[in-house]
């Protein structure tokens, strides 16, 4: 009796031991030039989707997503903060969406349709604003985004995939660049609204007093 608890113990210790002596061993290969392996691709793809889907769950979005204003306000700051990752109307691919892995969605791409449209923008709303772990995609949150800011965001990626690169160019100018709130630079006291795509301003005036 006594062998086979022995026996029994050994097994767990070493079924524990090998993996940890794997990881320590540094054969584990982190480059992102490197893809996972597909178990291990689809291993991490399910856990992120029943991740969101847990966390998302309860997020209501709000009903005037379809509404003009959000969508001219969302342009601009997807164009200083996001198109250079997921890419804009007539721009096939970028340097660093090739680098990255994973590579991030193309956010022009019409979406296949799926789950209802609420649940897809809760899911974009909750990623956009905590962001994905060890992807590049950012908890845009943390950087000064709020919610009504987010949402204007949902709104324009559901306009995104039917604009024309002409009709980008015109909404991204008409929002007034990178404000969070899509509101002239000018508001924001010291700065000067400089025709509308003033490149990457985070619109923090205050910071500049
Ligand atoms: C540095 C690159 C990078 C930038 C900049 C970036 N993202 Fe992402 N984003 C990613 C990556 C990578 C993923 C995919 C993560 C994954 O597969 O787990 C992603 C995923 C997403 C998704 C989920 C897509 C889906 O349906 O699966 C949304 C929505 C999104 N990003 C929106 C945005 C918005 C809006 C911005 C700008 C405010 C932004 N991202 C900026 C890299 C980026």
């Amino acid at each position: 009796m006594k062998k086979i608890w022995i026996g029994a113990f050994g097994l767990l210790a070493a079924a524990a031991l090998i993996p940890a002596a794997v990881l320590y061993s540094g054969m584990v290969d982190v480059s992102a030039d490197t893809p996972h392996s597909p178990v291990v691709y689809e291993l991490i793809a399910a856990v992120r989707e029943r991740s969101i889907a847990r966390s998302a769950g309860d997020v209501v979005p709000p009903t005037d997503l379809s509404e003009a204003a959000r969508v001219r306000r969302g342009a601009g700051n997807y164009d200083a903060m996001c198109a250079g990752c997921h890419l804009s109307p007539g721009v096939a691919n970028s340097e660093i969406r090739q680098g990255l892995y994973p590579q991030p969605p193309d956010l022009t791409a019409l979406r296949e349709a799926g789950e209802g449209q609420d649940r897809f923008a809760a899911r974009q709303f909750w990623i956009i604003k905590h962001g994905i772990k060890a992807t590049g995609m950012a908890a845009w949150s943390k950087g000064g985004m709020t919610d009504p800011d987010i949402w204007d965001q949902v709104a324009f990626l559901q306009a995104l995939p039917a604009l024309s690169p002409a009709q980008y160019r015109q909404l991204v100018t008409a929002s007034g660049g990178h404000t969070h709130g899509g509101e002239a630079v000018g508001e924001h006291g010291q700065e000067t609204a400089d025709e509308g795509d003033s490149g990457h301003d985070h619109g923090h005036g205050d910071h500049h007093h």
